[in-house]
């Protein structure tokens, strides 16, 4: 009997006893089995969405990605070596939970020097990743229908960390100092008047994903005052600050704290490579104790091998040199964006001008729907991220964001003038249907 009769013989059989009834192809009740947490994890529709975008030819301005054309491929490859020749015993071992000493000494010096940040190495854990920061945060914050606030649009990675912890979302209006402090005092007020005391406020105060926005200093004191007056803790989360094309550095809110209110998170991803899945906190004792008891429960330790290489990274002094190669980088690609939106779409549609980061925000007139259009660009092979994702609620179905420091040159061009004859063609079709419901997109 040849290798495939064989094949096909015991095919034959199993699927005879699984019409037998004999059931060694068994089908489990899975869902009957998962925690009441884990269904309440949804797959997220713009995830879904964002797949679509790796199709030949797409031109996405959707993903949140660096341009992998900034990776320091040589350097980092010397930083390996120099690993393999120095520690490399040590690299390959399990590590401390709270992370490699000296990637944290070195990264303290780094939040004194550049963020103000008065801190030494033991104030610092070393995660995997900005995301699991927030992960664990959720974790050791809240509680089922605890309530947190925001303001939005937001960041939709930490609406999922936190939604996991089954939490419950206050959104403050964003204005053009970054956020609403006026509606984040009423907000509070009314959660107050029903017995709700939210237990921090996320933001990301500077450069901002999604919208690219900024919080100003007044407002960032402003920020700290609250927290105080109403008692809750302030998440910084700050993987742009160091990607600054122009105008002033603001402090961070961090470097503001006096009282050990705020956490402050930060990432190698957007200034070395998110391939190395390493980011950091900074927060009180207190504080850090229970996120390290926490960490130690998910994975023990972030990549140690990662953690000895960031360090060589560091130490050999490319940090500052790589910032600022990816400034200059995106700072001509948002400029190239900012242009080719200026030529090529209609007057009607609004942008923000980003003083640093990867993202512009666009807001469509009212009446056009982001969501319902999503589709059609998809056809003339563009694509962005839908407005909408970044509201625990939904709404502003007529707004999008655009990242500018994936794409080549010559492509940002290319895509924005699909995106125009995108947005013009739908200017000109009414909507049979309510355009600010969307369906099956
Ligand atoms: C605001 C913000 N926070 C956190 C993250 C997650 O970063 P990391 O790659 O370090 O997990 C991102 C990634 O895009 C982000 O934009």
């Amino acid at each position: 009997m040849d290798v495939k009769t064989i094949f096909s013989s015991i095919n034959t059989f199993i699927k005879h006893l699984s019409m037998s009834g004999m059931g060694i192809l068994m089908v489990v009740n899975i869902e009957r089995l998962f925690s009441k947490r884990a269904k309440t994890l949804k797959t997220s529709e713009i995830r879904e969405l964002l797949k679509v975008t790796q199709i030949p030819d797409m031109i996405s301005f959707a993903g949140g990605l660096p341009n992998p054309n900034a990776f320091p491929v040589d350097i980092i490859h010397e930083c390996i070596e120099k690993t393999f020749q120095n520690n490399i015993h040590q690299a390959l071992q399990y590590g401390t939970t709270e992370g490699l000493t000296s990637l944290r000494g070195a990264l303290a010096d780094r939040m004194k020097k550049s963020k103000g940040i008065d801190c030494e190495y033991h104030d610092i854990i070393i995660t995997s990743g900005a995301q699991q920061a927030l992960s664990l945060i959720a974790l050791c914050f809240l509680d089922p229908n605890d309530t947190y606030l925001t303001n939005v649009p937001a960041y939709l990675g930490a609406l999922q960390a936190f939604n996991a912890y089954e939490a419950n979302c206050e959104s403050i209006p964003m204005n053009h100092s970054g956020i609403d402090t006026d509606a984040l005092r009423r907000n509070i007020e009314r959660l107050r008047r029903t017995g709700i005391h939210p237990k921090f406020i996320y933001t990301v105060p500077t450069f901002q994903n999604p919208s690219g926005e900024t919080i100003n200093l007044k407002q960032r004191k402003e920020l700290l005052e609250i927290a105080s007056e109403y008692d809750f803790l302030i998440i910084e989360d700050d993987p742009y600050s160091d990607i600054i094309f122009e105008g002033e550095k603001i402090p961070s809110i961090k470097s503001l704290d006096k009282k050990g209110r705020v956490i402050y998170i930060s990432t190698f991803s957007k200034i070395l490579a998110p391939g190395f899945r390493l980011g950091w906190v900074i927060a009180s004792k207190e504080i850090r104790e229970k996120m390290t008891l926490a960490k130690q429960a998910t994975d023990l330790c972030a990549n140690v091998f990662s953690q000895y290489v960031a360090y060589e990274y560091i130490n050999g002094g490319y940090l500052d040199k790589q910032v600022e190669k990816i400034r200059k980088m995106y700072r001509i690609k948002r400029d190239i964006m900012l242009e080719a939106l200026k030529k090529y779409l209609p007057k009607n549609v609004e942008w923000t001008v980003p003083k640093g980061g990867m993202f512009i925000w666009l807001t469509l007139p009212k009446n056009i729907n982001a969501h319902v259009m999503f589709q059609k660009a998809l056809t003339k092979k563009v694509a962005y991220v839908v407005g909408d994702a970044f509201y625990p609620e939904g709404g502003s179905y007529n707004t999008m964001r655009l990242n500018f420091s994936y794409s080549d040159d010559e492509t940002i061009k290319i895509g924005i003038k699909r995106l125009a004859e995108v947005i013009r063609e739908e200017m000109q079709t009414p909507y049979e249907k309510e355009p600010y419901a969307p369906e099956g997109v």
